[in-house]
């Protein structure tokens, strides 16, 4: 039992399991001079400190900070080898991320990395919990043969501190030598989807439907293959150019949309016509020098549910801080301080289907949050790329602390 008491502002998000839209993603439920009770790692209470229930047990003082629950990323592609600042600095000298990959690089630069490194990881764990995020979902992708992808998802399992929720990728690019046999490859990930299910290695299916990399075809048999073998769908949707992604996403089903910087109306509408979370990735359009992000106004005000997470990857984005993230998603989508925090926790658990678990501070509910050294909630994207996370508290262990350094060093 533990206390964590006396916050000026307990950002709670209180509220139904399941993602917020519309009106709803401005009503953050906060409480002043808020107190948080922990047992058995879940919240067991919630309110103001001074209707604390047992004051006898330990207890964490949160005196002028800003408690939020912690971030679940719902988009990342956290297990690479290499970082690829060579690529960044090609495309600030004029070639363009898709080129890039066509000529071989890019994703398929990872690929190679990945299939020669004999010890895989999530990268940045450690770095994620700084900064606030107690769960992401990481994505295989970089290995696209079975061995390989399988690798990737077994990484994932290894990672016990931070939760990781892992996805299937098998379809992220065209290796080259499938360049005359598409339909070789996609065969090759429908079988392979089999092993990755007989192994319980991944809940998710992603696929990258994108011109120059899969169809709304191939997609929708790859996303039909899982579906009949109990996976749930996530899709990296209309990123760069319409391929109408968004309506796939409707159709099959999917529990999240991502990207959708290039959704046309009709996306739109089919999306907030449906349960899929729009789920968007602005660090990625700025580290590619992109002016044009995802419409979230829109999406919001046509009752889209949307969400914010940091596709955290060697190539496009490499970030782990969603407190940047909501910054973008305020300056440049004008999503409102409120939005962006509701985007980022409980319409992030939603994006992996854990709302009843994650993504808010209430009873009942695993006691995943972070403590902001601000007065504040509105100063978290305000003040652009500053890491205000002063302490992590992950099942109700406090397991970082910015005087104290990463659990176990200092427990
Ligand atoms: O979400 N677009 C596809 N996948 C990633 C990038 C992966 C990479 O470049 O390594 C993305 O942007
Ligand atoms: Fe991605």
């Amino acid at each position: 039992m533990m206390n964590i008491i006396h916050a000026k502002q307990l950002v709670t998000l209180a509220g139904p399991p399941r993602a917020r839209r519309g009106k709803e993603m401005r009503d953050l439920r906060i409480i002043d001079d808020g107190a948080i009770s922990i047992e058995g790692g879940k919240v067991a209470w919630a309110g103001k400190t001074d209707d604390l229930p047992d004051r006898q047990a330990e207890s964490f003082d949160a005196s002028g900070k800003v408690l939020l629950p912690g971030f679940v990323d719902s988009h990342t592609h956290a297990v690479f080898v290499r970082p690829r600042a060579d690529e960044f600095e090609w495309r600030i000298e004029g070639t363009p991320y898709m080129e890039i990959l066509a000529r071989g690089g890019g994703i398929l630069n990872s690929v190679r990395t990945v299939r020669e490194c004999t010890t895989l990881s999530v990268r940045f764990a450690d770095r994620f919990l700084e900064h606030g995020t107690t769960t992401i979902e990481a994505k295989s992708g970089y290995g696209l043969n079975r061995e390989h992808e399988l690798r990737m998802l077994e990484a994932m399992q290894l990672e016990h501190t931070l939760e990781v929720i892992p996805t299937y990728l098998g379809a992220h690019a065209l290796p080259a030598e499938f360049n005359d046999n598409r339909d070789v490859f996609i065969n090759q990930v429908l079988d392979d989807l089999e092993a990755v299910r007989a192994r319980n290695l991944a809940e998710f299916c992603d696929v990258f439907v994108e011109p120059g990399a899969f169809t709304v075809d191939e997609g929708r048999r790859i996303f039909t293959k899982a579906k009949s073998l109990g996976m749930h769908i996530k899709m990296h949707a209309d990123e760069f150019k319409s391929s109408d992604g968004a309506s796939l996403a409707a159709e099959v089903g999917a529990v999240s949309a991502d990207h959708l910087g290039a959704v046309t109306d009709e996306g739109i509408t089919r999306l907030a016509n449906s349960e899929v979370v729009a789920t968007l990735l602005p660090s990625t359009l700025f580290m590619l020098g992109e002016t044009r992000y995802a419409p979230a106004r829109k999406m919001i005000e046509r009752g889209a549910a949307v969400a914010l997470a940091t596709d955290f990857n060697p190539g496009t984005s490499p970030t782990v801080n969603m407190q940047f993230v909501m910054t973008l998603a305020c300056s440049q989508m004008r999503m409102t301080p409120a939005e962006a925090i509701c985007a980022s926790t409980i319409n992030g658990a939603a994006a992996v289907r854990r709302a009843d678990r994650l993504g808010s501070i209430e009873p009942g509910k695993q006691a995943d949050f972070a403590v902001y050294d601000v007065g504040d909630y509105r100063e978290i994207p305000y003040y652009a790329a500053v890491n205000f996370c002063i302490a992590t508290f992950k099942r109700g262990v406090l397991i970082y602390a910015k005087d104290r350094g990463m659990r176990p060093e200092f427990q």
